[in-house]
C-alpha cells in the first residue's frame, strides 16, 4: 500500500515561531520545527484536552501550560504526568519547495 500525504503548510509559515498549528481532517495538528527537523503531534493534550500549542518546546519535549504534563513530540508518550495516555503523533514530508505534506 502506498502512503498518500497531503500538504497542510509550508516551511514560509514558520517564519517567527517554532510551531503552527493547522487544522486537518477535522484536527488541530501541531507542527513544531527543532533545528530544521519538523514534528506533528496533535494539539490537544491527553490528561484534559486543552491545546498545547501554547506551551514550551525543550529537548524533543512538549510541555502543555495546562497541568504540567510532557509529550516526547516524536513518539507522543507521556514523560511527566499528570497525562497517563500518549497523544497522536503524524507522519511529515517536505517536498523540495517548502511544502509541508502529512501523511492522510
Ligand atoms: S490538560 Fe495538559 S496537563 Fe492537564
Amino acid at each position: 500500500m502506498t502512503d498518500v500525504y497531503q500538504q497542510i503548510g509550508h516551511l514560509n509559515d514558520f517564519s517567527d515561531n517554532n510551531m503552527v498549528t493547522y487544522f486537518f481532517n477535522d484536527r488541530e495538528i501541531l507542527v513544531i520545527k527543532i533545528d530544521n527537523k519538523l514534528y506533528a503531534v496533535d494539539n490537544i493534550c491527553s490528561h484534559s484536552e486543552q491545546p498545547l500549542c501554547d506551551g514550551t518546546v525543550i529537548d524533543q519535549e512538549i510541555e502543555c501550560p495546562s497541568h504540567g504534563a510532557k509529550f516526547n513530540i516524536e513518539s507522543g508518550e507521556p514523560t511527566t504526568g499528570p497525562a497517563l495516555l500518549p497523544i497522536d503523533t503524524f507522519k511529515l514530508k517536505l517536498s523540495k519547495n517548502g511544502e509541508i505534506l502529512i501523511e492522510s
